[in-house]
């Protein structure tokens, strides 16, 4: 059996960190000593997505990260002629291309491979002769499926947003895990490689563990989230600990005429 890999968005480990230290050269905490810890507790690589606005990784990040962490660096971004030019120079082990829109909160939608699959094929190609792997980002749809075997991508990503989102409806969630096993098969069948991502958590995991042939899920939001749950106690507890050798200055002495 092979296992399920796991690779972690530490994105929002930098979104934090931005919300307080914009623009500064350094601050807490920092992505690249928590894609360590990740590393350490077993994840199979770490993913970052540098958007156009920098929103929270930046260039810095993702040099750093290339340099530190031993498992695979996932660069996830939009199919941009920068872009593509910050990656041949990174050389990530993997290029995720995401459709990008400045006014979503997160990556909202597939990318539309089959009609864009000429600029695609393209940066693909420009990728894949510098040794970097290319993965699209693509809903569950057949016709994504097939641009993206069409195109060349080692992997495709499928998009569990759907899934996540109805994953409380017991009929809507049996539709959305048909079409990821429909597309996985499919994907499988064309030679590319499935990996899947996106509103994944402790929760509605064990529901997509019937789709075949994944071989990497990518999670960020809810791992980070539940790291702030686990360990806000003992970040506590050490700030605590810390506080102990304050001691009060001792009583000025009255003074008595
Ligand atoms: N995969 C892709 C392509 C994404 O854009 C994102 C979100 O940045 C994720 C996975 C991780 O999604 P989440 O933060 O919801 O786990």
């Amino acid at each position: 059996m092979t296992q399920l890999k796991l690779g972690v968005n530490i994105d929002h480990v930098a979104t934090l960190r931005e919300a307080r230290y914009r623009g500064r050269d350094r601050g807490e905490p920092d992505p690249i000593e928590a894609a360590l810890i990740c590393e350490a507790a077993g994840a199979h690589g770490i993913t970052a997505h540098l958007r156009e606005d920098r929103r929270h990784i930046i260039d810095r990040d993702v040099r750093q990260l290339r340099d530190a962490i031993k498992t695979r660096l996932n660069l996830e971004m939009a199919n941009s002629a920068e872009m593509v030019q910050i990656a041949l120079e990174l050389k990530p082990d993997i290029v995720c291309m995401v459709p990008e829109r400045r006014e979503e909160l997160t990556t909202e939608g597939g990318l539309d491979a089959a009609g864009q699959w000429l600029a695609l094929a393209d940066s693909r190609m420009r990728l894949n002769d510098r040794g970097i792997e290319v993965s699209l980002f693509i809903t569950p749809d057949p016709v994504q499926v097939e641009a993206a075997a069409k195109i060349g991508a080692q992997f495709i990503e499928l998009h569990t947003g759907a899934f996540a989102d109805h994953y409380n409806r017991k009929k809507d969630r049996a539709d959305e895990i048909e079409k990821l096993v429909r597309c996985s098969l499919l994907a499988h069948s064309l030679g590319v490689c499935v990996n899947a991502g996106h509103g994944l958590n402790y929760q509605n995991l064990n529901g997509l563990l019937s789709v075949p042939h994944m071989v990497e899920l990518n999670i960020g939001h809810s791992i980070v989230s539940r790291a702030i749950t686990v360990g806000l106690g003992v970040a506590v507890k050490e700030m605590l600990l810390l506080m102990e050798r304050f001691a009060e200055p001792a009583p000025m002495p009255s003074v008595q005429q």
